[in-house]
C-alpha cells in the first residue's frame, strides 16, 4: 500500500493478491447505483467486480472500482412446470443454488460450488458437470453505463457460447448486471451424464435420486479436485480447452489413446487444455509464490505472498509450451487487468 493507492482489493479477489486501488464504492442497491450514475462515477471508467472469482489483478487500478453487491431473490413468474426465479447480482452463486435445490427446482444442481456471483454467471456462461448457464438462462437486467438506463436482455441477445457472451465481446464493460432470472423446473430432469457424477451416484446404490444427490455428488467431486480458493488462492480453470480441427484432433488420438475429445461439429472437436498442460510438465510445478494445482492443470493458484504478474507470466510460458509442443493455443478463460 501507498498513500496513492490506500485501498486494498484483496478482499475482493479470489486469487487473493494485495493489489490496491484509490476509490472503491461497494454498492448494494440499485437506487444507488443509479446515485453513483448521476454523479458521474461511469465516466471515469471504472472497473467492476461482483464474486472476483474469474479474474486476476497484475497492478494497481489507477480508476475507481464498484463492488456489485445487490441482493435478493423473488419468484417473478411460475407455470405448471417452471419457477422463474429473480436473483440480485450480488447473490452468491453457490449459495443460489442451494436455495434451488432446497425447494426441488432443478437447473442448476449440476452447478454447485461453482465460485462466484450471479451476477458473473451470464458474462462468461458458467458451466459444470454437463451443464451451461444458458440452459437455465430466462433474462437478466442490466443498467448501461452510457445511458443510464436499465436495459432486459433475453438469451438471444446474450449470444452465449463456451465461457462467452456479448458481455465479454462487443459489450464489453458497457453493462452493470444488476440481477438474473433463471427458468427452473419444477419437476427436475437428473443429468448425470458426465463421467465423474454417474460414478460417484452408482457407488452409492440409491434408489432413486434426486437433484440433492446431484448437487451433493458434484460439491464431492469439486472438492477432492479443485482447491478451494478460501485456502489456496485461484480462479478455477485459468484456460478455455481449445477447440481445434477434428483432423487435428484425430492425429493426436491415434499418438494418445487415452486422450478424452468432445466433437463439437463435423469439422471441430473440443480437448482438454487440462490434458495438454499435464502432457507438457506443467501440473504440480511451482514458481516461487504461485503455481499449477497437483490435481487439475487448469487451475493457476497461489500460495500467498505473490503477484498477479507472476501468474500472468506462469500463464503466458504455459501456453508458448504447449503451443510449441502441440500447435495449439491455449485461451484464458480469466479476465486479467
Ligand atoms: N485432465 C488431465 N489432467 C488434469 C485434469 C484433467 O489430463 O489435470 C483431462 C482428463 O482426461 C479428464 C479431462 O481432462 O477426463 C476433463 O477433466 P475435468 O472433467 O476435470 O474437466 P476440465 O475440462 O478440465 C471443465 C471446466 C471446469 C468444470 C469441469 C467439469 C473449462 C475451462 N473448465 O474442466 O470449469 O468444472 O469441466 O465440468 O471448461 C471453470 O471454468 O473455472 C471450471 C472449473
Amino acid at each position: 500500500m501507498n498513500a496513492a493507492f490506500p485501498i486494498s482489493l484483496q478482499p475482493y479477489n479470489t486469487f487473493g493478491f494485495s493489489v490496491y486501488c484509490r476509490e472503491l464504492h461497494l454498492v448494494d442497491s440499485r437506487e444507488q447505483l443509479l446515485e453513483l450514475f448521476q454523479a458521474g462515477l461511469f465516466q471515469q471508467n471504472p472497473k467492476i467486480i461482483s464474486g472476483g472469482s474469474n479474474l486476476l489483478i497484475t497492478e494497481n487500478i489507477e480508476v475507481p472500482v464498484l463492488v456489485n453487491r445487490i441482493k435478493g431473490i423473488h419468484i417473478s413468474g411460475e407455470t405448471q412446470e417452471h419457477i422463474y426465479l429473480r436473483l440480485g447480482a450480488g447473490e452468491s452463486w453457490h449459495e443460489s443454488v442451494l436455495y434451488a435445490v432446497s425447494h426441488n427446482w432443478g437447473g442448476i444442481e449440476n452447478l454447485s460450488l461453482i465460485p462466484g456471483s450471479m451476477g458473473a454467471s451470464p458474462i462468461q456462461n458458467i458451466g459444470a458437470y454437463g451443464v451451461e448457464l444458458k440452459e437455465v438462462f430466462h433474462e437478466l437486467e442490466a443498467l448501461n453505463i452510457h445511458t443510464g438506463n436499465f436495459e432486459t436482455f433475453n438469451a438471444a441477445d446474450c449470444k452465449f457460447g463456451y465461457r462467452d457472451s456479448v458481455f465479454k465481446q462487443e459489450k464489453k464493460n458497457q453493462y452493470v448486471i444488476i440481477s438474473v432470472t433463471l427458468k427452473l423446473d419444477k419437476n427436475p430432469v437428473i443429468r448425470t451424464q458426465y463421467g465423474d457424477i454417474q460414478s460417484v451416484l452408482e457407488a452409492q446404490n440409491l434408489s432413486e435420486i434426486t437433484i440433492a444427490d446431484v448437487s451433493r455428488a458434484v460439491i464431492q467431486i469439486r472438492q477432492s479436485k479443485l482447491p478451494d480458493p478460501a485456502e489456496i488462492g485461484n480462479s478455477g480453470s485459468f484456460f478455455k480447452n481449445p477447440v481445434i480441427p477434428a483432423s487435428q484432433a484425430a492425429a493426436l488420438q491415434l499418438a494418445y489413446p487415452g486422450l478424452k475429445s468432445f466433437p463439437q461439429n463435423e469439422n471441430e472437436t473440443k480437448i482438454p487444455a487440462a490434458w495438454l498442460i499435464e502432457q507438457a510438465g506443467w501440473k504440480g510445478h511451482r514458481r516461487g509464490d504461485v503455481g499449477v494445482h497437483e490435481k487439475q492443470a487448469l487451475v493457476l493458484v497461489h500460495y500467498g505472498g505473490g503477484k498477479g504478474r507472476d501468474v500472468l507470466q506462469l500463464a503466458q510460458d504455459i501456453q508458448d509450451d504447449v503451443r510449441q509442443k502441440f500447435n495449439i493455443t491455449l485461451d484464458f478463460e480469466v479476465n486479467i487487468w
